[in-house]
């Protein structure tokens, strides 16, 4: 799977994914990452991309021209290696869809998965009209920019990606895992500062073992996450 960044700041992005196990999915083969600089598609040799807003307000919008040239550059590239016309393109924006697992998994589908990163108070909206297929929020808080959202989108894609986790169990074995929060984990030692591991967990009875992480993975999801909680139980007492 490859993912397009576009971004004012390519060293961000592709610095911070280049660890751990994107970094080592990148070295295998099994993702690309290219982050390309909105700025090289400035007009002027300033390279400046952003420009005041019409109708007044605060900082600086970015041009649709350096963003939609940019798009155009990279869709080039898809195409000469056998992708679609029209790629998949993420925004990265508080105003969007708040991200999910089932996102994630939508996203995995795709051969190429292009991500916009806007910067400065956002971006003129007829670029956005003319290329953005999601508008994509990582929660209701505001960033200076969008390559932290963008590194995290494609952090949680590639996990699912076949061979890009050590054993493909564990992708689904997690949080969010039939919409319940993870149960607890224990390893050595068996006790810590007084405090012992479940009894059950060393018991080595399965059936007993899977009954109390179910238990605790509801009890859990109540607490933490009642809205979880709530859809899961509708799910699940359904006649
Ligand atoms: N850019 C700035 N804040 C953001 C957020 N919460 N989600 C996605 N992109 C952003």
């Amino acid at each position: 799977m490859r993912f397009h960044i576009m971004t004012l700041f390519p060293d961000m992005v592709t610095n911070g994914l280049s660890e751990s196990i994107t970094g080592r999915a990148i070295e295998s083969g099994l993702i690309e990452v290219s982050a390309t600089d909105i700025r090289d598609f400035a007009d002027n040799k300033y390279r400046h991309v952003d420009d005041y807003t019409y109708g007044g307000g605060a900082g600086m919008l970015m041009q649709p021209g350096p963003v939609v040239d940019c798009y155009e550059s990279i869709c080039d590239g898809i195409k000469e290696r056998g992708g679609k016309d029209k790629p998949r393109v993420l925004y990265m924006t508080p105003a969007g869809t708040p991200f999910t697992q089932s996102m994630a998994e939508e996203f995995a589908k795709e051969e190429d998965l292009v991500i916009l990163c806007g910067h400065y108070e956002g971006i003129d909206e007829r670029a956005l009209e003319l290329i953005v297929t999601d508008n994509v929020s990582i929660g209701d808080f505001v960033l200076t920019g969008g390559e932290l959202p963008a590194m995290m989108i494609v952090d949680a894609v590639s996990r699912l990606i076949p061979g890009v986790l050590g054993c493909d169990e564990s992708a689904v074995y997690e949080s969010f895992y039939d919409g319940l929060l993870e149960y607890p984990q224990y390893t050595r030692p068996k006790e810590y500062r007084g405090m012992e591991v479940p009894e059950v967990l060393l018991s080595g009875h399965h059936a007993n073992i899977e009954k109390w992480r179910h238990e605790q993975a509801l009890l859990r999801t109540r607490e933490r996450r009642p809205d979880l909680y709530e859809a899961y139980m509708k799910d699940h007492t359904k006649q």
